[in-house]
């Protein structure tokens, strides 16, 4: 055993604070370090480096990393927010999009926002209807190309995905945008023990393995010319652990880890590779209206599409921003888990009453017929 191992040991008389390290008090900590590191605190041997200069040095870098980070969150809300990176992505000259999850919601948006730009656009998710009416909506306002491939991301085969490559690779296709926006979660928040298996499965296969299915296809056409855009929708669940929405909120934190790796390695070879961290926007998935927190799809494709391509991992919507800043620079994790856990709970109870509420109406409306 080792001798730092032993004064640790001998300083930790209770069973409690073996167990529970944040009970140690400043004493506990300073009984436990060699005498030399004392007698430096103490100022007996190193001068002009006694104790009061050391925590002004490192009080000192704390506060300026944390201006640092008041500078970055004001200039990206307020000097960032009126410029428009997305036309370089051969906006008008032919090139394509792909949106993921484009039947509805957030996804919907991003189709109709970047047709308006000028992008041709590949749409896919499940609902063979619902995106033949948005092909017709972007081609009568916008005069650009539409192609339509109904996808079930949970449940593509292998033969479904090379089909899916020959397609979206065909004639040569500059693909120069990805906007990677399917997403799927619980109805409500649910313990893991009690929650539908092959549910949770799909969760990791649609937020997960989809993700780097496509992104896999396309990425390296987008390396070959030199030219892309990879948009990840993430998810404010993914910055610190969700409990009862455990997997979900795992999936969006592989994939701002993913994103953000592959963003390193697309900046040498032309790929912009951009995390979006999104809070609450007013969709089927939130069940919200909209508030100024929760902004509607239009008000945040928008936000997102002004500074697409330009940062590595943003927050583009303004309420968002300062939030996420909050959970990067002051708000301690544990508190942040410790609430949405409780929040959690009360979503899934209110989910509960409402879903036997229903089922009593049912019923009683059964008996009546
Ligand atoms: N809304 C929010 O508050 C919020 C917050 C944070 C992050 N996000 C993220 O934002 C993204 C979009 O969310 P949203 O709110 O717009 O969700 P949404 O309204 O539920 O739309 C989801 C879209 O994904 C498609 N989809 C679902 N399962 C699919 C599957 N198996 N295969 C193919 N397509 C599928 C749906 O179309 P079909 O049914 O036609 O397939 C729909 O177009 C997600 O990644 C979500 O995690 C949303």
């Amino acid at each position: 055993m080792s001798s730092t191992v032993s004064a640790i040991l001998s300083a930790t008389p209770t069973p409690e604070r073996v167990i529970n390290g944040l009970n140690w008090t400043f004493d506990d900590l300073y009984n436990i370090l060699p005498q030399w590191v004392k007698d430096w605190i103490l100022n007996k041997q190193l001068g002009v480096f006694n104790f009061a200069t050391v925590s002004l040095i490192v009080g000192g870098i704390v506060v300026l990393k944390f201006l640092a980070s008041v500078i970055a969150l004001l200039y990206t809300m307020f000097l960032t927010s009126k410029t428009n990176y997305i036309t370089k992505y051969k906006a008008g000259y032919g090139a394509w999009a792909v949106v993921t999850g484009a039947s509805q919601g957030i996804g919907r948006e991003f189709a109709l926002q970047l047709a308006e730009k000028k992008f041709n656009i590949f749409l896919l998710a499940r609902n063979k209807e619902k995106l033949d009416e948005l092909a017709r909506d972007i081609q009568q306002a916008y005069n650009v190309e539409v192609i339509v491939h109904p996808f079930d991301f949970a449940e593509a085969d292998d033969e479904d995905w090379d089909k899916l490559e020959d397609t979206l690779l065909a004639n040569d296709r500059e693909i120069t945008i990805l906007v990677n926006n399917v997403g799927i979660n619980q109805p409500y928040p649910n313990p893991f023990a009690e929650e539908d298996p092959d549910l949770l499965t799909s969760i990791v296969t649609v937020n997960c393995t989809a993700q780097v299915r496509i992104t896999r296809i396309i990425f390296p056409e987008m390396v070959r010319r030199h030219k892309g855009l990879i948009l990840n929708v993430g998810s404010v669940a993914g910055l610190f652990p969700n409990a009862f929405l455990a997997v979900y909120s795992g999936t969006k934190a592989f994939l701002r880890n993913w994103s953000r790796a592959l963003a390193l390695e697309g900046e040498a070879m032309g790929v912009e590779v951009q995390h979006v961290k999104t809070y609450y926007v007013s969709t089927a998935m939130s069940k919200m209206k909209p508030t100024s927190l929760a902004p509607t799809p239009e008000a945040y494709v928008r936000k997102v599409l002004a500074t697409g391509g330009a940062f590595e991992d943003d927050a583009p919507y303004p309420q968002h921003m300062a939030f996420t800043w909050a959970i990067d620079n002051i708000l301690p994790e544990g508190a942040l888990m410790q609430k949405a856990y409780e929040l959690n709970i009360g979503i899934r109870q209110r989910a509960l009453a409402r879903k036997k509420r229903l089922e009593e109406a049912e019923a009683t409306a059964a008996k009546k017929e």
